[in-house]
């Protein structure tokens, strides 16, 4: 349907703005990714720590929250063949383990959005931009939430064997973000 698209569109235009806005205006209000992770509050199956920022949740069975495996997907779909499997790095881009130990969640949407050129590298290093691109725009939290519980070591490599269902609520905004 012609209107629900341009909705998800401009939903999605908002949600980029939103997180550039609130990288620039948080400031230092926004915690370290590498702060305390433990998850103090939910809504919808979505996990945040005591700063508000998106987190993981792992039970002690090992069962996964829907957006640490949701991420584990979307990373090993658009991002793993430069980062490599599990956020281990390779020779071309570096380990997203490791950089989400010290990253904001404003600086990483800061640079999965809008992309970074390293030129000064003896090799020239691109990360793309993901702006226009409903498959990674529509799930930065999930990438996110993925890489911190990596960068955390509170999953193992590999896919998750357990997660949580998809909460009703997020497949109704994931909907409308891809614009169908
Ligand atoms: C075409 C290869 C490529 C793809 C695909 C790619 N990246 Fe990157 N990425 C890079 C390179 C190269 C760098 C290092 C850029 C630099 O040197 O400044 C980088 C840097 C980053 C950084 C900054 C890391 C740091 O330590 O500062 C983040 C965060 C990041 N990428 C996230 C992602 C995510 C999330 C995805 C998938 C949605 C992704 N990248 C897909 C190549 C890629």
């Amino acid at each position: 349907m012609r209107s629900s698209s341009a909705a998800g569109a401009g939903a999605l235009v908002a949600a980029a703005l939103f997180a550039m806005l609130s990288c620039a205006i948080g400031g230092s209000a926004l915690a370290d990714a590498s702060g305390d992770p433990a998850a103090v509050k939910s809504e919808d199956g979505k996990f945040y720590d005591k700063d508000g920022n998106p987190t993981y949740k792992v039970a002690a069975d090992g069962t996964v929250d829907w957006f640490t495996y949701s991420g584990y997907r979307r990373y090993h779909s658009d991002c793993h063949v430069c980062h490599g499997p599990d956020g281990e790095g390779s020779t071309y881009a570096p380990a997203l383990k490791d950089s989400l130990k010290t990253m904001t969640y404003g600086d990483f949407l800061n640079v999965v959005v809008n992309g970074r050129k390293n030129v000064s590298a003896s090799q020239e290093s691109v990360m793309p931009g993901f702006a226009t691109n409903p498959n990674v725009m529509c799930y930065l939290d999930d990438v996110f939430v993925y890489l911190r519980a990596r960068a955390n070591d509170a999953i193992p490599r590999g896919r998750p064997a357990k997660h949580e269902d998809k909460p009703p609520a997020v497949a109704k905004a994931e909907t409308s973000c891809m614009g169908h």
